[in-house]
């Protein structure tokens, strides 16, 4: 090959938050590796997606060195509240599991990662076109890729496929051994970002007659909204206005006179989608995050499960080359697996629960409003969805 050949221990693709904390995790315990990303600094820096962070997470971005922030700016939340058919209600996390969660946003946990990998860790590859793993079920795997016209090859002990649910790191995994699950919801979320203060200190989760309603926060002046919208709305047909009117109307009465609104400074449609494929792993190719599992929002996981996949990654080749003890690494898709299919339940249910399906007057409907009924009355009930919330142990 007539071009720059490299080496690394561990070569990953995707610098989303799952990448950047695999390589950070990685370089805390000795182990090199160099991230290929498609995309430039500035647009991974100003993606926004997740909000809430379980604390797991927390404690790994502590671990990872880069919590500081996070501490400082981050609202720790102790609870949620949900409103239906006229009745809101509190999930007391701190009670019933003596857990919390933190709202501080995706953008700035990836923005903290980004500053400390460039801090001395090593490099990020940007705008690094036609990423393509080859020989992963060899001992010796490759990477090649097209930076500014020039063709790069960087070998590798191992690969990381950290490069999201369009990347290509999934379609390594031969076809024959793959299986993939997936469920596609009839609707999408319209998110909408404003430097507003939000309408209550914790976040409100809604079912309406007319769809799921959600109010979160980036911080006590960023408020982040989202409403249940059809898959062919065009955004272009929401304006502001429109927006805020209707999420006045859904969380009703008590709620809209506490919503202040504002001009937006992002507002997007995204589509709802559980999806999980299975091997985790093939040869020396990992997975890790988006790239093997897609979770619906409601119940604000996906972040969340890519951090977890990423502690059992890591746990696992550090075993590798601190004793040479490899398994760990063979076992690691199913150990991440099992922990991902609690996840896809979990946000499938609050999924189910809160948004709209059917006709008000259907048997599902009846069952969505008799499940928050139960809910708002058992503490066995409000448990179980706290201790999901808040994360299972990993
Ligand atoms: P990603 O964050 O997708 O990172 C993958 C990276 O790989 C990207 O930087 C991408 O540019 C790069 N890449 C892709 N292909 C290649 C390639 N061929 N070569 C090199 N690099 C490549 N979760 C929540 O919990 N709550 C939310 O509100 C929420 N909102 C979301 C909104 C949207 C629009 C999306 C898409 C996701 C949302 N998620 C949300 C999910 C959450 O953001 C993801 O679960 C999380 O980003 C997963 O991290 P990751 O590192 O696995 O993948
Ligand atoms: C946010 C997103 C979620 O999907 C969720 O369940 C809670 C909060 C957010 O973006 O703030």
């Amino acid at each position: 090959m007539a071009g720059v050949r490299e080496r690394t221990q561990v070569g990953i693709i995707g610098a989303g938050p799952g990448g950047l904390l695999l390589a950070r995790l990685l370089k805390i315990h000795g182990v090199d590796s160099v991230i290929l990303e498609a995309r430039t600094r500035d647009y991974v820096e100003s993606r926004i997606r997740a909000g809430v962070l379980e604390q797991g997470t927390v404690s790994l971005l502590e671990e990872a060195g880069v919590a500081d922030r996070l501490h400082r700016e981050g609202l720790v939340h102790d609870g949620v509240e949900i409103a239906a058919d006229g009745r809101r209600f509190r999930i007391d996390f701190r009670d019933l599991t003596g857990k919390t969660v933190t709202v501080y946003g995706q953008t700035e946990v990836t923005k903290d990662l980004i500053a400390a990998r460039l801090a001395g860790d090593g490099a990020i590859v940007w705008e690094a076109a036609d990423v393509t793993p080859h020989d992963v079920d060899s001992d010796r795997p490759r990477l090649t890729y097209r930076l500014a016209g020039r063709e790069h090859e960087l070998q590798c002990d191992f690969i990381a496929g950290c490069d999201g649910y369009h990347g290509v790191s999934r379609n390594c995994v031969p076809s024959f051994l793959r299986q993939e699950f997936e469920r596609v919801y009839p609707f999408g979320w319209l998110g909408i970002l404003a430097d507003v203060p939000p309408c209550s200190d914790e976040l409100i989760y809604a079912r309406h007659e007319d769809g799921f309603a959600l109010a979160s926060m980036r911080s006590r002046t960023r408020s982040r909204y989202y409403i249940q919208c059809s898959l062919d709305d065009d955004i272009a047909e929401w304006s502001d206005e429109r927006i805020w009117a209707e999420l006045k109307r859904r969380f009703g009465p008590e709620v809209a006179p506490h919503i202040v609104t504002g001009p937006s400074i992002e507002k997007s449609i995204a589509p709802l989608r559980s999806f999980v494929s299975t091997p985790m792993q093939h040869g020396r190719l990992f997975l890790a995050g988006d790239s093997a599992h897609i979770v619906p929002p409601t119940g604000a996981k996906g972040l969340n499960l890519a951090a977890s996949d990423v502690h059992y990654l890591c746990r696992a080749l550090v075993a590798h080359y601190r004793r040479g003890d490899d398994r760990l690494l063979g076992s690691y898709g199913e150990t991440a697996l099992a922990r991902v299919w609690k996840a896809e339940r979990f946000s499938w249910w609050m999924t189910s629960m809160l948004h709209k399906f059917h006709d008000e007057a259907s048997f599902e409907a009846q069952m969505q409003r008799a499940e928050l009924a139960y809910l708002a009355d058992s503490r066995a009930a409000q448990t179980a969805l706290a201790e999901n919330y808040v994360g299972l142990p990993f």
